[in-house]
């Protein structure tokens, strides 16, 4: 457990009542990761979700082409997660599993939260994921902004 206002601090749950909040922190915990830990993979059940306080995450794509090129496994770096944004948001939008590969870029703190028990704390809390949802629709959209940078910088002439 960690304490309510750890949370509070941070947009992605800034809208959450008191009582949402104690229950969430009761599920959260603070973990501390080594600089290039993989924290998850694509395709693994999403079970997590976290947030990130100190140092820097990276996001990569993998392409991985299991019947024509199994031997041709690469990973492309897409997004960075910095102090107080959330990362694993698929722990919350079925099917439960992460779209891509997250390692730590340097020594990172992380909160970490977990998303099974979260899901079912909606049936105390009703509109508890109807306000997370909006801030996970947040999160992608400031993912999709970075990724269509990136996709012009890739076409500019
Ligand atoms: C995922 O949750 O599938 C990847 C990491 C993220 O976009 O937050």
């Amino acid at each position: 457990m960690i304490s309510p206002e750890r949370l509070r601090l941070h947009p992605f749950f800034g809208d959450l009542t008191p009582d949402q909040l104690n229950a969430l922190a009761m599920l959260a915990d603070t973990v501390a990761y080594p600089k290039d830990t993989v924290i998850f993979q694509v395709g693994a059940p999403a079970k997590t979700i976290y947030l990130l306080e100190k140092g820097c995450v990276e996001l990569y794509y993998e392409s991985f082409d299991p019947v024509f090129k199994p031997e041709l496994r690469r990973q492309y770096l897409i997004g960075e997660v910095n102090p107080g944004e959330v990362f694993g948001v698929s722990a919350l939008i079925e099917p439960y599993k992460f779209t891509s590969v997250a390692a730590t870029a340097t020594p990172c703190q992380m909160v970490e939260i977990d998303a099974e028990k979260l899901r079912a704390l909606s049936d105390n809390f009703p509109e508890l994921m109807c306000v997370l949802s909006k801030q996970i629709i947040h999160t992608l959209m400031e993912r999709l902004h970075y990724t269509r940078i990136q996709l012009a910088a890739e076409r500019a002439p």
